[in-house]
Formats: C-alpha cells, structure tokens, sequence
C-alpha cells in the first residue's frame, strides 16, 4: 500500500510515500529499524529512505541548507503503518542544484520521539545518531564540470562485520556511489530473508554512515538475486525483484512492459545505466550460441534505444558481471550477447561509453577490443569480502578540451595501484 501525500511548507514541497501494512506489531523500542539512507537525488530533488521499528504515529523529514540558520528548515509528515516491514521513502523537491543540505528524521508526535533535542543535536550531520545525515544535490542536469563517483561490489558482513574501507571512500568525497551487487550474501529469493540481509548490512557503522551521506545507486547480483551464479530461470525472482524495489530508494526500475532492476539516471554530463544481468539471463551453462541472452531483448533495445537518445558527455553502463574476467558467471560466456552490446555502440557511433562490473573480488581496469574504439571496464569488487577490501573512484571532468574520466583504484590500506586517465577522444568512433 503506498500513501501518497503533498505538503506545501516552508521552502519547497515534499511527496512522502509511505509504504507498509496494516496489521499492529509488537516491538521493543522506538527506535529506528534502520538509519536513513540517501537515494536518487538529481539537481532539485532528494530521496531518503528509512524504517521505523513500530508506528510512531508519523515521522517527518527535516532539512535545512547547510550553514543556513534553523528557521529555514522545513518538513513533512507521514503516518506509518508497521507491521511486516515498515519502511518510508520521502522525496525533497524544489531544491537547489549542487547545494548541500543537512536532514534529519523526526517523529511527527515531539513527546513521543525517543530522542528529544535536548538529549542529542542531531543538526550536527553527520552525527552518530543514527538518524540524521545530510546530501548534495547533482549539477544542473547536461553542465560539464568535475565530481567523482565511487563503486563497489562484495561485502560479506557474516565474515567481515568491520568495513573500514567504507570509511576509506568517504574520504574521497564522491558525489554519488554506485554498489553493483553481491551487497549481502543471502542467495535466496525469500522477501523476508533478503530483507532481513539487507538490515544486518546497513547495520555496520561505516556502511551506514556512507549510506545516509552519499546519494547511492544500488544493482544486484546473483547474490542478492538468488542463488549463486543464478539466472532468469531462479524460482520466486518476482519476491527478489519485490524486496529489493522496497529495501533501496531508487529511479523507476524497468519498464512498463518489461521488469527487472534496469534504470538510468544522470548526473551533470554524464549518464548511468544500470544494468540487470540477472531477470533475464539465460543460465551460464547453456550453450554459447545466438540464443544466449545476457540482459534479455527488451533490456537490449531499452539500453540501445537510451544511447541513441543520450546527449551525455560520458555514457557508463554498470552491471555485476564482468565482461572478460570471469570464465564462470561473465559476458565471456555471452558470445552473441556481448558482440551485439560491442556492435550497438560502434554501429550507432556512441561515443564516450564505459562500463562497470563487481563480482570477481578484486579490482583493475581492463580494455578490450570491440571492433571498434577500445572499450574501458573497471572492475570493483571485494571491499569486504577477500585480500584487498578494494574499490573504484571515477573523477570527471567534463569541462575541459578533451573531457577525461581519471579512474582509481584504492585499497584498503590506503595504497593505489592503478591511477590511469581516460581522455573521450580515445572513446569516439570517428568518421
Ligand atoms: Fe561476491
């Protein structure tokens, strides 16, 4: 059930979807379930996704400009239902491009908020409180400029329940974050499990505190999918694709015809295409001949389709599968598929394309020849699970000459074993 309510306030309009059933709960504490997390933010609207532990009568997103006095704050309110899983979604809007915000999460009823100010100041994002953090809006959407992104893949918190690298790529101050799956283990397609996964890694201090400050695009993997190296054939894919919607805050995923986790967004000149490599895949195993699917046809033209039409400086594509490096679960397996993903970009003349993968638990920059202009992946996987708890920076700078992507990839303690820049004129088919 989603309740879909419009406040006028202050200084701009928030639409709250809140999205939970109906029957009461027992629960222990007032406590939030989970500390909020922020999602799709473009140049005027922010996404912050939250669960509550038990009905607080309502909550109510608060949020100021940072730096800004306290009177400028505005807010909403929402009534949660709680029982089964009970989660919000608040939607900012009217904001300013490229301005930082502080929020916080407060319950509607003040006497009844288990964390009153005088106990905490939770403006002081982001604190530990745990329910508070702050955001930055994208750049104009098409303006050339500078940010970095950060990727990652691989996070086991049942063997690795400290991830100090999360900490580490706060450092480096990404204006977004892309995680391209196997973000929990759970190989199963039950809804409560995956739910149940999903909490326990938001439950790591430095996992949440990135969450809850840098805009986060999440893909699954087989992992978060169904079992392992699973494909469209996984039994109860429906609930798989049912709790990741619910458990992330993210652009419409799919199509009207066509379902799946797939969703495109931009941020200043560039445009990301996240790619679902599991609802439609056909399983590795079977025969590598031009039956074999990758992302499924409709997924194809849909990608094919949004690069044609794409004014984008750079076009990255993100998927959990590698496309050469893994001989098990990748593109390499994928013959037709990947020489027809090679062929839609050279044929159609779409310039500046990369692509992004995980799964492999570890993390270099490939190149490949496609018959074409050489085609840059960076792979990012392992920052917690394996030897080097490593990720991906991407910085852009779209405002020069030649427009460059600088790709790094950092360690997790702190080393940097590959730093190679990437100029768009080595990206273009040319005439
Ligand atoms: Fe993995």
């Amino acid at each position: 059930m989603c309740r879909l309510s419009i406040a006028a306030l202050w200084m701009t309009t928030f639409v709250v979807c809140a999205l939970a059933q109906s029957e009461p709960s027992e629960m222990p504490s007032r406590a939030l379930l989970s500390a909020p997390i922020v999602g799709h933010v473009t140049a005027t609207t922010a996404m912050v996704w939250t669960a509550s532990q038990e009905d607080p009568g309502g909550l109510r997103l608060q949020y100021r400009v940072k730096g800004e006095a306290d009177a400028t704050a505005s807010h909403a309110s929402v009534i949660v239902n709680v029982a089964d899983h009970a989660w919000v979604v608040f939607t900012a809007t009217g904001l300013e491009p490229g301005t930082t915000y502080l929020y916080r999460v407060r319950w509607t009823d003040e006497a009844a908020d288990p964390f009153p100010d005088e106990e905490i100041d939770p403006w002081q994002a982001p604190s530990s409180d745990g329910r508070s953090g702050e955001f930055t809006t994208a750049p104009p959407s098409g303006q050339a400029g500078r940010f970095t992104v950060a990727v990652s893949s691989c996070m086991h918190y049942g063997k690795e329940p400290e991830q100090l690298s999360w900490r580490l790529m706060r450092s480096q101050q990404p204006s977004l974050h892309l995680l391209l799956g196997d973000i929990v283990y759970a190989d199963t397609t039950d809804r409560n499990a995956l739910w149940e996964h999903h909490l326990k890694q938001r439950a790591v201090v430095d996992f949440a505190n990135l969450l809850r400050t840098t805009p986060t695009y999440a893909m699954w993997d087989d992992h978060d999918y169904g079992p392992n190296n699973s494909d469209g054939t996984a039994a109860g894919k429906e609930d798989s694709l049912r709790a990741f919607g619910e458990v992330w805050a993210l652009p419409p995923l799919g199509t009207t015809d066509t379902p799946g986790v797939f969703y495109r967004f931009q941020w200043g000149d560039v445009e990301f295409f996240m790619l679902d490599g599991r609802y439609h895949r056909s399983p590795d195993k079977a025969p590598n001949d031009d039956a074999k699917r990758m992302l499924g046809d409709e997924q194809f033209a849909w990608l094919v389709e949004g690069l044609k039409q794409s004014t984008a400086t750079f076009k990255v594509l993100a998927s959990g599968s590698t496309l050469q490096a893994s001989g098990a679960d990748g593109w390499r397996l994928y013959d037709f598929a990947r020489n027809r993903l090679y062929g839609a970009i050279m044929d159609n003349a779409i310039d500046g394309v990369m692509y992004l993968s995980g799964d492999v638990h570890a993390s270099y920059i490939e190149v490949h020849e496609t018959g074409g202009y050489p085609l840059v992946e960076v792979i990012s996987s392992g920052i917690a699970n394996g030897a080097t708890h490593s990720f991906a920076t991407l910085s852009f700078d779209t405002a020069t000459a030649d427009p460059t992507v600088r790709v790094r990839i950092i360690y997790g303690d702190g080393s940097v074993p590959e730093d190679r820049s990437f100029g768009l004129s080595a990206m273009s088919v040319g005439e």
